[in-house]
């Protein structure tokens, strides 16, 4: 029996349980969200989706947290989105507080998951959840660069007019605007990034992704989902096939990359143990420039979150 809790039934939960429905890889998904019946009509309508849609996973919306008992992996995206004009961190009061007690109850009832967060602010909101959680940091990590490598490469792909298929790519840093896509580690079909597109592109479509999240707010008047719901559901897949897969993950960080005690995107191996093995790559100084003052970004706001709990 594999058992899958998204926290929040908002856009982002609502699609995270849709994309995991669809993936036909858990017998259940439990959505769950302070307005129950909100959570029990969008899995009322996942579930009456599942023979057109050809999966059999089992859907539970509740407000119930005993129905997330024995969950393999929880899904936490609960929290409120951003508004136009509002950077992630200005979240961190309202959502802080939302995302300790969502990990607090969802630990009374499952013993040992696999906690993915995808609330904002993205790196400290992983690091609430995780101190909250006291379990080891293979176990609690966060959603950020599945989402910002999947933007770099749509934009690639529009680009050159290739398949987002053939692009593979890696980013690390918070999620903010600090982020760090790194070309140097960017291929289409194998072929490195800079022997196809030129380099005032590339600082275009960097700067682009950097401020992806922020692009949709403007035009929808909030948060996405569509994108970072199926970052979140591939992360799951990859946990529950066990299959080995390495994604850019939020994670804290002890020593790797000069950097110790913050939460920042670094390639990780996912398994059914959460994180396999984090990955050390070699960064030029440019690069570790970079993730450096993206490193000093997240540790202000972890700051912000540590005068709150005083
Ligand atoms: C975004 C939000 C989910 O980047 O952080 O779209």
């Amino acid at each position: 029996m594999k058992k899958v809790t998204v926290v929040g039934a908002g856009h982002v939960g609502a699609t995270v349980a849709d994309a995991i429905a669809h993936k036909d890889i858990v017998n259940q998904v439990v959505l769950l969200d302070i307005y129950g019946d909100m959570a029990k009509g969008k899995a009322l309508d996942i579930w009456e989706q599942s023979p057109i849609g050809y999966y059999s996973t089992r859907l539970k919306g509740t407000e119930d947290y005993k129905d997330t008992a024995d969950s393999d992996v929880v899904v936490i995206t609960a929290g409120i989105p951003r508004k136009p004009g509002m950077s992630r961190d200005d979240l961190i009061t309202t959502n802080a507080k939302i995302v300790k007690t969502v990990t607090e109850s969802i630990l009374k009832y499952s013993k040992d998951p696999i906690i993915i967060i995808v609330s904002n602010p993205l790196d400290v909101m992983t690091y609430a959840a995780h101190t909250a959680s006291g379990m080891n940091r293979n176990k609690v990590f966060g959603m950020a660069g599945v989402l910002d490598t999947a933007r770099f490469r749509s934009f690639i792909a529009e680009e050159l007019n290739v398949s987002p298929k053939d692009i593979q790519s890696l980013l690390m840093g918070g999620h903010g605007d600090t982020m760090v896509p790194l070309p140097r580690y960017t291929t289409i079909a194998g072929i490195p990034l800079r022997d196809m597109m030129d380099e005032e592109t590339i600082t275009r479509l960097v700067e682009r992704t950097k401020k992806g999240g922020g692009e949709l707010v403007k035009l929808m008047g909030t948060s996405a989902w569509y994108a970072p719901g199926s970052a979140a559901a591939q992360m799951v897949e990859s946990i529950i096939k066990d299959d080995g897969r390495i994604f850019p993950c939020c994670v804290k960080l002890e020593g790797e990359y000069d950097l110790d005690n913050v939460y920042l995107g670094v390639p990780v191996q996912l398994g059914k143990e959460g994180i396999k093995k984090l990955i050390t790559i070699d960064l030029n100084n440019e690069e570790k420039e970079l993730l450096n003052t993206s490193a000093n970004h997240v540790k202000a706001v972890m700051k912000v979150y540590d005068d709150l709990q005083k």
